[in-house]
């Protein structure tokens, strides 16, 4: 048996991660460890085998706490914790600094403390910024790190400090820097979750500026496996691009969504633009394809017919997460729009 250390693993990615390692590797155990802020919901991990999955409520920023949790000389640490809307990074930058920066040294420090074989860090294609419209460029793994969003710029720190632990202190750690990701049990906070629930609510669809934003969707499986990968055959020190090759502007995702739910385009509502809004994500996953052997298996007809319908059959998982904070946080951010 294996036994890996994955912290977010309550959250979209995280918990979408677990499920997957348990189903399709047998000989692997997962100490799943998440504080459970907002994001982080225990129903995202509801019918996980426990005999194999054991979760430890606990902030990553808490040196003590970690020490404690993870289990000496594990096979590896897979970090997902992270605070991840760039909204609210724009409202509050804080504590994406506290839990994506300083949380990923306090892991870092443990690695090495607790004699973990290998790091994997998931990073974002945001670090590398935006591309211009209508460009036929795409981030590679020697992009620059550009970010614009204090979200962005967290996420790029924390690239910082994991290869500054390698360099100087020799832990093996990998990178990998995906898209957007969509698929079950996303927090409607994020573009595509948001849009369904409102649209199955018959609730406006608020799209920020002209909605021909960019962003290359990948179904979170496919994001998942990529992970697994780079863990396997990545080569230390190296960083990986995951992206499914699916550009698409948001006004095009968002109509797609209405069309599947037979729900009229005049929903739509064009709201005032995010603050630094990037333009266009692209991804060229070249590096991943040859070196670890991926291919996204999901299209996206597939991946987002799949998403629309677990939301809607999921109905109380979405009005558990859309009360309280939810409401709160939607008013603050779209009230006055
Ligand atoms: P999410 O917001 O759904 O989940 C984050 C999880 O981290 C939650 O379960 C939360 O409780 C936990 N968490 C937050 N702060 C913590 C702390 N201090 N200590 C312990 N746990 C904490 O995020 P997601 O969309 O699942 O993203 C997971 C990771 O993937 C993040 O690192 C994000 O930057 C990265 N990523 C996301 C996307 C995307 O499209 N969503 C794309 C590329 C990379
Ligand atoms: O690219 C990877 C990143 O994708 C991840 O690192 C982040 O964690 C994740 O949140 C996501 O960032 P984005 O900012 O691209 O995702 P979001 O879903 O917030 O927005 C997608 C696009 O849709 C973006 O251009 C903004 C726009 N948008 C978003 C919301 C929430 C709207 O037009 N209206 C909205 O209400």
């Amino acid at each position: 048996m294996r036994t890996i250390f994955v912290t977010g693993g309550a959250g979209f990615i995280g918990s979408a991660f677990v499920r997957l390692v348990l189903d399709e590797h047998p000989d692997v155990s997962i100490v799943d460890y998440d504080a459970l802020t907002y994001a982080g919901n225990l129903e995202n991990l509801s019918g996980v085998d426990n005999a194999r999955h054991t979760f430890i409520k606990g902030d990553i920023c808490d040196r003590e706490a970690v020490l404690a949790a993870v289990p000496e000389g594990c096979d590896a640490i897979f970090n997902f914790a992270a605070e991840s809307h760039v909204d609210r990074s724009i409202t509050s930058a804080d504590e994406f600094l506290r839990t994506n920066v300083i949380g990923t040294q306090v892991l870092l420090d443990a690695a090495r403390a607790r004699d973990v074989r290998r790091f994997v860090q998931v990073s974002t294609d945001e670090v590398m910024g935006t591309l211009p419209d209508d460009s036929d460029e795409y981030f590679t793994e020697s992009s620059p790190l550009r970010p614009n969003s204090p979200y962005a710029a967290s996420k790029a720190a924390a690239e910082f400090v994991v290869r500054a632990a390698r360099e100087t202190h020799g832990v093996d750690a990998v990178i990998t820097r995906c898209g957007n990701n969509y698929g079950p049990r996303q927090f409607p906070e994020k573009l595509i979750p948001l849009m369904i629930a409102n649209a199955i609510d018959g609730e406006p669809l608020p799209v920020y500026g002209d909605g021909r934003n960019v962003r290359d969707w990948i179904y979170v499986d496919d994001h998942c496996r990529a992970i697994w990968l780079a863990y396997e055959k990545g080569r230390s020190g190296e960083a990986y691009n995951i992206g499914a090759r699916n550009e698409k502007e948001n006004i095009t995702v968002v109509r797609a969504i209405l069309d599947a739910l037979g729900k009229p385009h005049d929903l739509i509502k064009f709201v005032t633009d995010r603050p630094g809004h990037d333009r266009r994500y692209a991804i060229d996953p070249s590096k991943a394809e040859t070196e670890l052997g991926w291919q996204p298996q999901v299209s996206w007809e597939d991946g987002l017919a799949r998403t629309i319908a677990w939301y809607r059959s999921n109905e109380a998982w979405v009005s558990h997460v859309r009360s309280g904070e939810y409401r709160e946080y939607y008013q603050a951010m779209y009230g006055g729009r």
